[in-house]
């Protein structure tokens, strides 16, 4: 069996200009889906795949987000004295076991690649999981925990990927397939961003890795790529034929909540999700059809 995924990643360092001005002080990781705060599906996906250790790529700006996994004493005390127990439940959930989060500051904006590499020293020698709270994924098991449970039968790096519509190829790491297994897809090759032409298959990958931590040695080169960017797809396919390399076709249904359309239809699939929501809303949503 693979040395165990005990420690995440969560690069939330980008400045969130697509949701200017909602983001201008506030990081876009914070945004909410229904009442939940992006970066909070994102960990507790990793924490429903058996994650440990929260390690944080931040930058300039992010502060909110420490302060979301922290205490609000002044909030838990007026809930605990107005006998709101359900709503105390909600905000001490949020809370991690003291030193279970590490945050660390990309400093400059390098690339995804380069907001990886800025954890290693949190890594050190084992491999870790990356999630990008931007990918929201809603399914009855967690993308990550799925991936994990693949994992420790195959081992080496993973990336979870779907079929992308050729329109919009360009705006992803792209693979080339090899053998299929079940959800497994052998990784032959990997291309950030390629044009339609370019693009070796329609198979994206999808922001949620499992890495061996070698690539940080890579990442640690600065080769530029795609966009002028240190890409970690790039230090990927650097590491074809050093591990088993797959990709892993999840169960779920991804949203891109890095782009408005893809937030807003993320935040009416949530609402329908939820008993105490979907009549309201499919009756809302009827009225506008
Ligand atoms: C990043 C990765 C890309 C991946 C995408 C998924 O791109 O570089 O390989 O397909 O996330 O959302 P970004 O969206 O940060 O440009």
């Amino acid at each position: 069996m693979p040395v165990p995924i005990r420690k995440a990643i969560f690069p939330v360092g980008g400045l969130g200009t697509r949701f200017l001005p909602a983001t201008k002080s506030m990081p876009k990781e914070m945004l909410p889906v229904v009442d939940k705060p992006l970066i909070q599906y994102a960990v507790e996906e990793a924490r429903e795949a058996g994650i440990e250790q929260f390690i944080f790529v931040t930058g300039r700006g992010k502060t909110a987000i420490e302060d979301h996994f922290d205490h609000a004493y002044e909030l838990q005390t007026m809930l605990e004295s107005r006998q709101r127990d359900e709503a105390l439940a909600v905000v001490k959930a949020t809370i991690p076991a003291p030193g279970q989060i590490a945050y660390t500051r990309q400093l400059e904006p390098l690339g995804l690649g380069h907001a990886v590499w800025c954890a290693r020293n949190f890594v050190g020698m084992e491999p870790v999981a990356v999630l990008l709270a931007d990918d929201l994924i809603l399914g009855k098991t967690g993308c990550l925990k799925q991936m994990i449970e693949a994992y420790d039968d195959v081992g080496g790096n993973m990336v979870a990927v779907m079929e992308v519509p050729e329109e919009d190829i360009s705006s992803y790491g792209v693979i080339a397939p090899g053998d299929v297994q079940d959800r497994l897809i052998e990784v032959r090759g990997l291309v950030e961003k390629p044009t339609a032409a370019e693009a070796p298959s329609n198979l994206a990958v999808v922001g949620r890795y499992i890495l061996q931590p070698r690539v940080f040695e890579d990442l640690g080169r600065f080769e530029r790529g795609a966009g002028g960017e240190i890409q970690l797809t790039d230090s990927l396919a650097r590491q074809l034929g050093s591990a088993p390399f797959n990709g892993f076709r999840f169960d779920g249904r991804r949203f891109d909540c890095g782009s408005k359309v893809g937030f807003l239809e993320a935040n009416i699939a949530y609402a329908l999700d939820r008993d105490d929501m979907r009549d309201d809303v499919s009756r809302i949503l009827k009225s506008f059809c």
